[in-house]
């Protein structure tokens, strides 16, 4: 048996001594997919996870996803097995300048996308995620929404609301920086190809895509759609993801790596089993007023909540 087997062989024998479930996001390294109990996008995992009776959450994403598991299950113990697994765009958004912004528009709601900090979420009226904002955003009363922390979702939305969208300057580097111009090209050497794309890309590549949806809802398309061929534009472990979900369908990439997503390891997962690597604890206040925030999302018509 190889190293890399007799390690996955003892993270599971861990896992169910410690009576714990993996969830894996669909950008991690392709071999942390074989540990996972559930793979999926960063919300659908602790909704997952909540719902299970184990007494750990050992969460291979990043810090905000891992603080969404607490909040949703503030009994079990989460851990994040890797110190370097923050998010640039979650550290964007902080709570004195979200304060500042509430102050000049008194009258706006707060709509905190998932990739934000659970201090973030707790002086938030109400989270979305990358599929579910235009809904969230359109099933308020206010007219003016202060919407962070990324910019592209945020005029994404705006294009498919009346509402007025207050945009937070945020960004996500990964996505960011995908270029409209060097996709253009790379579309002509696949004609029959369709696009599909994260909506945190900038708008004028957004614009030149077929498909905008989160992780959650790549698959989905990719099996519904006639196409044969797909362009995947967003964190590259996400195409290999697919061509494990849609065996019988072609995709290429265009993608940047998260230097955040790609730092757990296996090795780091079989040490966290043991030590309790980087256990997520929450005060109290942010994880009732955090779990607020996301309930509200949650509790919005099943059709308006989907990946
Ligand atoms: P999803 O919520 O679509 O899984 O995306 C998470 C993320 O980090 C995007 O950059
Ligand atoms: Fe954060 Fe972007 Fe990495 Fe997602 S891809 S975890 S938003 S830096």
């Amino acid at each position: 048996m190889s190293d890399h087997d007799k390690l996955i062989e003892l993270i599971l024998e861990l896992k169910k001594q410690r009576n714990a479930v993996i969830l894996v996001h669909n950008y991690q390294r392709p071999e942390m997919f074989k540990i996972a109990d559930y793979i999926g996008d960063s919300l659908g995992l602790s909704v997952k996870a909540a719902e299970t009776k184990s007494d750990v959450i050992l969460f291979c994403g990043v810090k905000f996803m891992a603080e969404t598991a607490k909040v949703l299950s503030p009994d079990k113990t989460v851990l994040l097995p890797s110190l370097e697994a923050g998010c640039s765009l979650a550290d964007m958004a902080t709570v004195e300048k979200l304060q500042e912004v509430k102050k000049k528009y008194p009258d706006a709601a707060v709509v905190s996308y998932v990739n934000t900090t659970a201090d973030i979420k707790a002086i938030s009226d109400i989270c979305c995620t990358s599929a579910n904002a235009i809904e969230i955003v359109n099933s308020l009363p206010n007219k003016r929404i202060i919407f962070l922390p990324d910019k592209n979702l945020g005029r994404y939305v705006q294009q498919h609301t009346n509402k007025e969208i207050i945009l937070w300057d945020g960004y996500c580097f990964v996505h960011d920086k995908l270029n409209a111009e060097t996709l253009r090209e790379f579309k002509q050497r696949y004609p029959d190809a369709k696009v599909i794309a994260h909506p945190e890309c900038k708008d004028d590549l957004l614009k030149i895509s077929d498909h905008v949806c989160g992780t959650g809802g790549m698959a989905k398309f990719a099996k519904s759609d006639g196409s044969k061929n797909f362009i995947v534009v967003t964190e590259c472990g996400m195409t290999e993801k697919l061509r494990q979900d849609v065996p019988e369908k072609n995709f290429m990439s265009f993608c940047n790596i998260c230097p955040y997503m790609k730092s757990t390891t296996l090795h780091l997962v079989a040490r966290a089993l043991v030590t309790n690597t980087n256990e997520i604890t929450l005060p109290e206040h942010i994880l009732v007023n955090a779990r607020k925030a996301i309930d509200r999302m949650l509790q919005l018509p099943k059709n308006a909540a989907q990946e």
